[in-house]
């Protein structure tokens, strides 16, 4: 089939590259000329793993091109995918529907008289509708997209489910059609109207938030009691109907997605008249996390940080990306520089973006560059490489040996018997007092 996906951020050029591997023909159209440049020309302007060996593969082959022109993007594909970003509303909680409205309005413009335009962006509940209500020559349909950053691919190939929210049976039958191989391959499909369809993402990103901080609130239980939120977590985990997926207590969740998409949702049900209040408690949760490691690096430093040499270990928001979104890593380095520490940052991919974006902290070429001089240690994005560290070397870098462990992925047993003093969020301090 012939298909195009118009913004090629993170989620649109994903997706164009998985269509294509399906054996699509895909154009890509975007607004920024130099962004579809890179894209043409093979190179993924992000960091997503097997992403760039899809985009080389087909750009190369002509199966997969793209432009900044909608008009030729109209007159190219059947099917076209909408996937424009949602961010937050500078005066609201709410989401600014302003990219997902005007590229709706130019696809609506120049295509065809009835051609398919699916939504794949987070929109508060009720945007599909009001869509369709306004361009009535074409048809829409919503596919919201649950992928991972890090497992992009993966998640787009291979998804755990496919939803898709249609008006009629000729877009259902459209979109088996575009997605036949995932579908053959057993991937469940689920249909629905527009408003459900568009409900399933919000809720399942509320629920993995609420996940989160559920299990942070508990570490904020552990700290004060002395419990260890990590054992607490494993058994809880135990039940099947509680699972042992995103129970992981530490500095809580960041991106371009959870934090802004719980904040839209609770917006949206005010609008409703429905009340989401629980959300701004797990984003309360969350953000209290950050307040934590901040504390935390005030009490071992002696009662505050300025002048305190601080070395942090992390800057995505999470493993296996270059996202600096809502970083809660660099959230914390920002506050303790403010607060006058001499912060040094190192993490194995975003140091670009991170530079960019907080011009006034160190960075390190390296973990022990990093580490060197140091008189405090935070670990706030969990690299594998990070656990790979030494403890005893770590120790003959650094100036004094103290790190709190901000992801529960550091075994600090080992790291107290190489002399660190070690803390980690919700769990007491290895052999004393948490
Ligand atoms: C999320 C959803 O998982 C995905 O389905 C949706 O399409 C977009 O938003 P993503 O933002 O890529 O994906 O990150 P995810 O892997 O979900 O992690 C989100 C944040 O939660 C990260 O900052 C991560 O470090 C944190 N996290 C995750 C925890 O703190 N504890 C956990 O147990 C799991």
């Amino acid at each position: 089939m012939r298909l195009t996906v118009i913004g090629t951020g993170y989620l649109g050029a994903t997706h164009a590259a998985c269509m294509a591997e399906l054996g699509h023909e895909v154009l890509g159209v975007d607004v920024d000329p130099d962004k579809v440049a890179a894209l043409q020309a093979g190179r993924v302007p992000f960091h997503e793993p097997v992403l760039p060996e899809l985009l080389a593969r087909h750009t190369a082959s002509g199966r997969l091109r793209f432009t900044t022109s909608y008009e030729e993007a109209a007159a190219f594909g059947e099917v076209h995918f909408l996937c424009v970003g949602t961010p937050q509303r500078k005066d609201s909680e709410g989401a600014d529907l302003r990219y997902v409205d005007s590229a709706f309005a130019s696809m609506a413009r120049y295509a065809a008289e009835g051609a398919l335009l699916v939504g794949k962006s987070t929109v508060p509940v009720g945007t599909a509708q009001r869509l369709a209500d306004t361009h009535t020559g074409v048809e829409i349909a919503w596919n919201p997209e649950f992928l991972r950053e890090g497992f992009a691919v993966e998640d787009t190939l291979r998804p755990d489910r496919l939803v898709l929210g249609i008006g009629s049976e000729r877009a259902e039958t459209l979109l088996r059609a575009v997605y036949a191989p995932v579908i053959g391959a057993g991937t469940p499909v689920v249909t629905a109207d527009f408003p459900t369809a568009e409900l399933v993402k919000t809720a399942a990103n509320a629920f993995l938030a609420t996940k989160i901080s559920f299990i942070n609130a508990m570490a904020e239980v552990c700290e004060a009691t002395g419990g260890d939120v990590s054992v607490l977590a494993e058994a809880i985990g135990h039940d099947d109907r509680i699972g042992k997926k995103f129970l992981r207590a530490g500095v809580g969740f960041g991106g371009g997605c959870l934090p802004k998409d719980i904040r839209a949702f609770a917006h949206r049900a005010d609008e409703l008249g429905v009340s989401l209040a629980f959300l701004r408690e797990v984003d309360a949760i969350n953000m209290r996390r950050r307040d934590r490691v901040v504390e935390l690096a005030r009490e071992l430093c002696g009662g505050g940080v300025l002048g305190a040499r601080i070395a942090v270990l992390g800057a995505a928001f999470k493993p296996d990306s270059d996202d600096i979104r809502d970083s809660p890593a660099l959230n914390v380095a920002a506050r303790l520089r403010l607060d006058g520490a001499d912060v040094t940052v190192y993490d194995p991919e975003a140091m670009d973006n991170a530079r960019k974006a907080f011009p006034l902290l160190g960075y390190a070429l390296s973990a022990e560059d990093a580490l060197r001089g140091a008189d405090l240690v935070l670990h706030l994005t969990e690299w594998p490489q990070f656990r790979e560290l030494a403890p005893e070397r770590a120790r003959t870098l650094v100036s004094r040996p103290r790190i709190v462990d901000g992801r529960g992925t550091l075994d600090g047993a080992t790291w107290a018997a190489a002399g660190w003093e070690f803390r980690a969020l919700g769990r007491p301090a290895p052999g004393g007092e948490g």
